[in-house]
């Protein structure tokens, strides 16, 4: 993974302040331990991949996972499963991945309609509920319904049933009265923290994703992360972020050009929001503060967001992120007659005429003094990936310590879950 400063419009002295300031916090990253907030990137080297694989191993053949889990308990999962087997794998690959989040139940029973008919022929299903409180509303009621369906079609359907969680919440309560097989969430990795967790790696291990590449890269790019020069990418991209932030650019858009990629701009996206976005400071002062992140698509979402992006407000810092090599490399064909209707297409690969674009958009973006970080990973792979998720959540935790928020927490969050609770017990 490449990062690219170059373009962020913001001086280097003021990096080098910023980063006198940021220095203790990153020498308190490079002792964390078990029982600090930051916790979770120590998972990279702690996570016990054996015992996952081995699990998987069991289970023998799947044709169906379904993910139960909303926020950080799926969006990770779902950004990994969408770069590395395509957001159209479940067309062309098994195990078929579902991931269920929200009540919706015309959603939810497309979902069901699916399984079912699988399910009465004898194909197997692995139900994956994911919740680290063990108490989220959607979750619990999505995962009692597809258990039970299980039940109802599948006699040992305990085997197939497993529940990510907090150890001793009552969901690993449950796990345990009813024979379900428990993952544990370690207690300090957060939701948003937790792809390289038993949140992510199981599922992407029954996925056949190899978990074991995607923490390489993530450690790899941790040691980036925590050292104490200058050349630190996380340090230096939070630090640039913060002094838009300060100059009123509070909106962060993650502007990613690949398809695949769009679920992973959707992660980030919960990550800065529920990270940054608070009420309070860590001194208790009201703030009501925070940078709004916003997630776009290369090149569709030229075509709908260009002119605000150009044109518009000096309100925004924007993040490119590209991939060096695509897995295939189609082109156009030699059709002479097409060529009065866009010239200089013919027989060029469909990464030539993007890459066109994307030198185009930032040229573009010089030009009108907009500030962009430009992010290259080296291909859709793990190892990519790995890395691309590590630097952004380390990232996050250095904007939280700079603009003084508390990044792990969200009380906010909580807020809405209880009211739902309260309405609900009312009903
Ligand atoms: O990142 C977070 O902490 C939240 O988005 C949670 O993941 C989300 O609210 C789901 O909570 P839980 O995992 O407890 O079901």
């Amino acid at each position: 993974m490449n990062i690219d400063f170059k373009n962020t419009l913001v001086q280097e002295k003021d990096i080098k302040q910023e980063f006198a300031r940021l220095l203790p916090e990153i020498r308190t990253m490079q002792q964390t331990n078990s029982k600090d907030d930051r916790a979770s990137i120590l998972l990279p080297e702690s996570s016990n991949t054996a015992r996952i694989l081995n699990t998987t191993k069991e289970l023998g053949k799947i044709e169906y996972l379904v993910v139960v889990g909303i926020g950080g308990s799926n969006l990770g999962t779902m950004a990994v499963t969408e770069a590395i087997l395509g957001r159209m794998h479940n067309l062309t690959k098994q195990p078929k991945a579902f991931f269920v989040d929200t009540v919706d139940s015309d959603s939810l029973n497309e979902t069901l309609s699916i399984i079912e008919p699988e399910l009465k022929k004898g194909r197997k299903a692995v139900i994956n509920g994911v919740s680290k409180s063990g108490a989220t509303t959607e979750t619990i009621a999505n995962f009692e319904i597809l258990v039970s369906l299980l039940k109802k079609h599948c006699k040992n359907y305990q085997k197939y049933v497993f529940i990510t969680t907090d150890y001793g919440s009552k969901y690993w309560e449950l796990a345990q009265a009813e024979g379900f097989t428990a993952l544990e969430i370690p207690k300090k990795t957060g939701g948003r923290y937790s792809v390289f967790s038993p949140v992510g790696l199981f599922p992407l291990a029954v996925l056949g994703i190899d978990i074991k590449k995607l923490l390489k890269g993530a450690f790899e790019m941790k040691q980036k992360c925590i050292s104490q020069t200058i050349d630190n990418p996380a340090a230096i991209s939070a630090i640039i972020q913060y002094i838009h932030y300060k100059t009123g650019k509070n909106i962060s858009d993650i502007f990613l050009f690949s398809n695949d990629l769009e679920s992973t701009g959707k992660w980030h996206r919960q990550l800065i929001a529920e990270s940054i976005g608070k009420e309070f400071d860590n001194n208790g002062k009201r703030v009501f503060t925070g940078i709004t992140p916003t997630v776009s698509i290369g090149s569709t979402d030229l075509h709908s967001m260009a002119q605000l992006y150009l044109g518009g407000p000096y309100d925004k810092h924007t993040t490119f992120v590209s991939v060096k090599k695509n897995k295939t490399e189609l082109k156009t064909p030699a059709m002479e007659e097409y060529d009065n209707l866009v010239a200089n297409i013919q027989t060029k690969k469909l990464s030539t005429i993007m890459d066109a674009i994307f030198h185009g958009v930032k040229t573009a973006f010089v030009k009108q003094k907009r500030p962009f970080t430009e992010i290259t990973l080296e291909d859709k792979s793990e190892h990519s990936l790995g890395q691309f998720l590590q630097f952004k959540m380390i990232e996050t935790m250095y904007i939280g310590f700079l603009m003084n928020v508390n990044p792990f927490d969200q009380p906010n969050v909580e807020q809405y879950k209880e009211e739902t609770r309260r309405i609900l017990s009312k009903e």
